[in-house]
């Protein structure tokens, strides 16, 4: 016995651990995490030393497996180049561009993204926010946009790569507006130049949980994706909502991989917000995320690991990125959960998965200190904010009602409403901190919910937004 582990040894001595340790997209314990959009910073403005850092800071150990960049939210902007955004990181007002476009050159990125690659995590661009402005026109239009992201960020050339020399490993969608007419060519272009290409690239999606998606739904359908990373956040679907089986769809995404999707193993994600603050609704802890993980894996064969949204947010929340991994990788000793709602589901392979009522209980809705506002911070022109965030602007509390950047609260976007001044705010309004009440889920059933991971910036206002927030430097 012992001859026969000595060679083992050696072997992983001999190769390393990125060898051993590479994505591997058949998994089912792999954890991707977006990164980019700095959701801790828009909802701690003025904590900026956990405010998201460069990308090989969330590379150092093997945690992550998957990091989707968001995003790339224009498509044809100025000089009919992209553009994109990633926040306190690299974006348009803080970075050069390139010449007679509006794509910033983040190529001080290159040598993170290849730390991270050699360790054997995959690094992809999510292309998102469908606004208006993200719409194809013809099939050869979106042909074409298909040649030009192979030649920005994968295995083609340009003299305009926003990463320089490091080449992505594929591409995400998250579409979540417009008419999503030539998708489907897109999609299928790109993968013909992918399939050509020296190593293996992959295409996944972020639909949201209700299905079918409404926008994602008929690309899925007619194209093969490798993962889809499913929100089940901010809808009655969501994760707060597990023990709820009319409303927890895990199976529904299931059997569309199974007799649908057009690539069959195609692995499907649980996406879950890394923090309270990370979205509207939808936030579980850990401990319950890692058990409702071990039990939808223990049940559907297409589940390939959890989804979060987004690294920074992971890293503030003591780590919840490591915590979730323990769970997908180990499957004992789950962590004990601090908060009241423990949750009975076992922490291995159930034969069923029986909803618990403890979850509803995590049902809760936090106010601020009567008479102020609390620990709200301060609008700051420079960070993204997702729906549901709250800021302090000319003495009143403000709730976005949507994804916005540089929307000034009051402004004609109608991006914040404005909940009134901050001294008689509290006793009129609570401040909803987590905002997944049992009534909020159930009216959530019949609208569309923005999530947050949406760019709604259209071209125009990305450009106007740049030059406003020049003069709203945080740092
Ligand atoms: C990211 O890296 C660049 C280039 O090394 C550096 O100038 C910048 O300060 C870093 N940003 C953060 C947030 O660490």
């Amino acid at each position: 016995m012992v001859s026969s582990v000595l060679p083992i040894a050696s072997a992983l001595l001999i190769f390393g651990a990125s060898e051993v340790l590479g994505f591997t997209n058949s998994a089912t314990d792999n954890l991707a995490v977006y990164w980019g959009q700095n959701s801790y910073g828009a909802t701690h403005t003025s904590d900026t030393a956990n405010w998201q850092k460069n990308l090989s800071y969330y590379c150092q150990d093997d945690t992550i497996d998957a990091i989707p960049m968001a995003f790339l939210n224009v498509f044809f902007g100025t000089g009919g180049e992209p553009s994109l955004d990633l926040s306190n990181i690299c974006n348009v007002n803080d970075d050069a561009v390139f010449s007679g476009t509006q794509l910033p050159d983040c190529s001080f990125l290159a040598s993170d993204i290849q730390a991270c690659q050699a360790r054997g995590k995959i690094v992809t661009m999510s292309l998102g926010g469908a606004t208006g402005a993200n719409t194809f026109s013809s099939d050869s239009q979106a042909s074409a946009f298909a040649q030009t992201i192979w030649d920005l960020l994968l295995g083609g050339s340009s003299n305009v790569r926003p990463f320089g020399s490091a080449v992505l490993d594929g591409i995400d969608l998250d579409i979540e507006g417009g008419s999503t007419s030539y998708y489907t060519t897109f999609v299928s272009s790109l993968r013909s130049l992918m399939n050509g290409g020296s190593k293996t690239y992959y295409i996944t999606g972020a639909p949201q949980c209700p299905f079918p998606d409404a926008y994602m739904g008929s690309i899925i359908n007619a194209e093969g994706f490798d993962a889809l990373y499913v929100q089940f956040y901010n809808n009655y679907c969501g994760l707060s909502n597990y023990a709820n089986t009319n409303d927890w769809n895990f199976a529904t995404w299931d059997n569309w991989a199974k007799t649908t999707s057009p690539n069959p193993n195609v692995k499907i994600y649980i996406g879950a917000p890394a923090a309270s603050t990370a979205a509207g609704s939808g936030y579980v802890d850990v401990g319950t995320l890692g058990n409702i993980a071990q039990a939808v894996r223990a049940q559907y064969s297409s589940f390939g690991g959890v989804m979060l949204w987004d690294a920074s947010q992971a890293y503030a929340n003591n780590r919840f990125d490591s915590g979730v991994k323990a769970y997908l990788t180990g499957g004992t000793a789950a962590p004990t959960s601090t908060s009241s709602h423990t949750t009975t589901a076992p922490t291995t392979a159930p034969t069923s998965t029986t909803p618990t009522s403890t979850h509803t209980s995590t049902t809760s809705t936090s106010t601020s200190s009567p008479g102020s506002c609390g620990s709200v911070s301060a609008w700051v022109a420079n960070v993204a904010y997702t729906q549901g965030n709250q800021v302090l602007y000319n003495g009143d509390l403000w709730t976005a009602t949507q994804w916005n950047y540089a929307e000034t609260p009051g402004g004609s976007s109608g991006a914040w409403t404005d909940n009134g001044a901050c001294a008689s705010n509290a006793a009129q309004a609570p401040v909803k901190v987590a905002s997944f009440s049992i009534t909020t889920t159930v009216l959530s059933r019949t609208t569309t919910t923005p999530e947050p991971m949406k760019v709604v910036v259209p071209v125009v206002e990305t450009q106007a937004a740049a030059k406003r927030s020049r003069s709203f430097k945080l740092d």
